[in-house]
């Protein structure tokens, strides 16, 4: 038996990183996934590995920023499975600008990709979860949310748009309890991922080197199915009677902070 039996899950940002890791381990424990990604070729590859083993998985393009991609990938999934149980908001990107070198371009866009579009994937789906009964929603945060400095790979616009993350979700969380609607934020530290890659590491090691002295634990550095078993619990019914809460997946890094 899996621990996401008869689940339906939108995962976003799941062509890569955290959402593709995310969207492995949700097949496995018996969810049919709905992989969306602005990046086409990576993410129908996605999905057809995940099929390929035998799970169930469709791949739908969505810019998460766009309303009519959401609406799109909302009804596409009910079409295709008729619910939907778990909304994952992981897709995100990161510029390194602190306040004065950010430009407005720079900073909307990251507003727009890490935040606003969390609350279009919320206002869009939760209608369905209502009809349905009930649901999850995990917000993809970041310890950049909690604490300054190098935990924001001093990006100040991501630091802004991570911490409306984390309050927005502990909105929702009130406002939806009355529905069975949960809704929790999961605060990864540093993560080998393609974020990673694009900001210049090469490997994990680099990655774990570079954040030495910062989280507790070695190799200081998570692996992208870390956070996706952070997701799994939150997504699961095992996690019930949770909502608004943050789930740090850090090493420890924030516990000394
Ligand atoms: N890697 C880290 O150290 C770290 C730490 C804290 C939080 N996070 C957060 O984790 C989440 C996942 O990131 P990751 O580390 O797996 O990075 P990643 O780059 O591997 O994955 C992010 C995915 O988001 C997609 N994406 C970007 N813009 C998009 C858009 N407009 N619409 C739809 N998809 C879009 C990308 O194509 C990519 O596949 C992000 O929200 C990120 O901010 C990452």
């Amino acid at each position: 038996m899996g621990r996401l039996d008869n689940k339906v899950a939108i995962i976003t940002g799941a062509a890569s990183g955290m959402g593709l890791a995310g969207a492995k381990i949700f097949a496995k424990e018996g969810a049919s996934v709905v992989l969306t990604d602005v990046v086409e070729d990576k993410l129908n590859k996605a999905a057809k590995e995940i099929e390929d083993a035998d799970g169930k998985a469709t791949a739908i393009k969505l810019d998460v920023t766009d309303p009519a991609g959401w609406k799109h990938v909302a009804d596409q999934t009910v079409e295709l499975y008729g619910k939907i149980d778990i909304l994952i908001n992981n897709a995100g990107i990161h510029v390194a600008k602190g306040i004065v070198d950010t430009d407005m371009e720079t900073w909307n866009k990251v507003m727009n990709i890490d935040s606003t579009s969390v609350w279009l994937g919320m206002k869009t789906v939760i209608p369905f979860m209502q009809k349905n009964g009930g649901g999850s929603i995990i917000n993809t945060s970041s310890i950049g949310a909690l604490v300054g400095g190098t935990a924001t790979g001093f990006s100040a616009a991501y630091s802004a748009a991570k911490g409306a993350v984390r309050s927005l979700t502990k909105f929702a969380a009130q406002e939806f309890g009355k529905d069975y609607i949960r809704v929790n934020s999961v605060h990864p530290g540093s993560t080998f991922t393609g974020m990673a890659e694009e900001a210049g590491l090469k490997s994990k090691e680099e990655m774990g080197q570079a954040y030495e002295g910062k989280a507790a634990l070695p190799p200081y550095v998570a692996d992208a199915a870390d956070i996706g078993y952070a997701y799994l619990y939150l997504a699961s019914d095992e996690s019930k009677f949770v909502t608004g809460e943050e789930l740090v997946v850090d090493g420890g890094w924030t516990t000394n902070s």
